[in-house]
C-alpha cells in the first residue's frame, strides 16, 4: 500500500519515493527498476544529476505503466530564466522519455540571480496552465525566499525539498512551508549524503546516532526505517537514495509499524541546527553554470 499525500492543487503523491542524487548512470537505471518492482511509485530526480535518462531507461525496464509512476526532476539553474526554463522542460522530458511530468521544481534559490529564479518560476507556471506538469515547486528555498519568490509569482509552489533528517530539521523553513500550504519534503532524509570524499568528516553520523538505535530496536527495525518512519509521520514526503537491492528494499519496509509520541518528540530533539549539505544563501557560480547537455 503506497501512502500519498494531497499536494495543494489536488494532485496526489506517494509520500515516500526513489532519490538518485549521486547515483551513478550505470547504476541509476538497476535502481530504479528494483524500486519499482519493490513497490516505490514515485522518483525524484535532477537535471543536474545527469542521470535522467537512466531513470527514463529504468521506468521502461520495469513494465510498471508510466502513469502509474509520479516523477519528479529539477531544473539546474544554469538554465534559469523564462525561455530557458520553458527549454529545459523539453530537454528533461527528452532525457526520460515521457511527455508529462508529474512534479517539476526549481532546484535551488539562485542568490546571485534571483531575477532569473523569478523568471523561472513563471516559466513553471506556463508549464503547469498549458498541463506539461501536473505540479511545481521549488527546492533548497528558506523562508525568505519563498517570501521573495511569493512576492512576484502566482502560484504557490505544491513543494519545498529541503535537506531534512533528526540532525537537521530546519523548524523555521517547515514552519514557513506550512503556513503557505506548501509540502515539505525530505533530501536526505536518512542524514546519508556526503558530497565529496572527506566532505564532513567530523560531522556525527545520524544513522548511528544511538537515541534512534534504541527506538529502532523497540520495532525491530533499523535506524533507516525509524528515521523514514519519522519522516513519514510528521506529513512530510521523503526520497532516499539508495543504489543497493536490499537497502532499496529496506527504505520502503517503513508501513508496518508506528513511532511513538514520545520517540517523535525524542528525535524532534535531535535537531543540531548544523546542516551537511551547501547554504543555499551562499552563490555558488561555477556550480551555477554548470551546462546541461540537450540529450
Ligand atoms: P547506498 O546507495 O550504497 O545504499 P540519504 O538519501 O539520506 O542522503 O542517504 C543516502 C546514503 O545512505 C547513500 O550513501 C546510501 O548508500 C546510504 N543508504 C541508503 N539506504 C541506507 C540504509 N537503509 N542504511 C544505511 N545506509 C543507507
Amino acid at each position: 500500500m503506497v501512502q500519498e499525500l494531497v499536494l495543494n492543487n489536488g494532485v496526489t503523491m506517494p509520500a515516500l519515493g526513489l532519490g538518485v542524487f549521486q547515483s551513478a548512470p550505470e547504476e541509476t537505471a538497476a535502481a530504479v527498476e528494483t524500486a519499482l518492482k519493490v513497490g516505490y511509485r514515485h522518483i525524484d530526480t535532477a537535471a543536474a544529476y545527469r542521470n535522467e535518462r537512466q531513470v527514463g531507461e529504468g521506468l521502461r525496464r520495469s513494465g510498471v505503466p508510466r502513469d502509474d509512476v509520479f516523477i519528479e526532476t529539477k531544473v539546474w539553474v544554469s538554465d534559469y530564466g523564462y525561455d530557458e526554463t520553458l527549454h529545459a522542460f523539453e530537454k528533461a522530458t527528452r532525457k526520460l522519455g515521457v511527455d508529462r511530468l508529474d512534479l517539476l521544481i526549481l532546484h535551488q534559490p539562485a542568490t546571485d540571480r534571483f531575477d532569473r529564479t523569478i523568471a523561472a518560476y513563471k516559466a513553471l507556471e506556463k508549464l503547469l496552465s498549458d498541463g506539461a506538469v501536473r505540479a511545481i515547486g521549488v527546492s533548497n528555498f528558506m523562508r525568505h525566499h519563498l517570501d521573495d519568490l511569493l512576492a512576484s509569482t502566482d502560484i504557490v509552489p505544491a513543494v519545498n525539498q529541503i535537506e531534512l533528517h533528526p540532525y537537521f530539521s530546519q523548524p523555521d523553513v517547515q514552519k514557513a512551508d506550512a503556513e503557505h500550504g506548501i509540502l515539505t519534503q525530505a533530501w536526505s532524509p536518512i542524514g546519508g549524503i556526503t558530497f565529496y570524499p572527506g566532505w564532513g568528516e567530523e560531522r556525527r553520523n545520524v544513522l548511528q546516532d544511538p537515541t534512534i538505535a534504541a527506538i529502532a530496536t523497540t520495532h525491530g527495525k533499523t535506524p533507516a526505517q525509524t528515521m523514514l518512519r519519522w519522516q513519514l509521520q510528521h506529513g512530510r514526503s521523503a526520497i532516499p537514495k539508495s543504489t543497493n537491492p536490499t537497502r532499496i528494499a529496506e527504505n520502503f519496509d517503513v508501513f508496518d509499524f508506528e513511532l511513538t509520541p514520545t520517540q517523535m518528540t525524542q528525535m524532534d530533539a535531535l535537531d543540531t541546527g548544523v546542516r551537511n549539505g551547501p547554504d543555499p544563501d551562499v552563490p555558488r557560480p561555477a556550480m551555477f553554470d554548470m551546462v546541461i547537455a540537450e540529450d
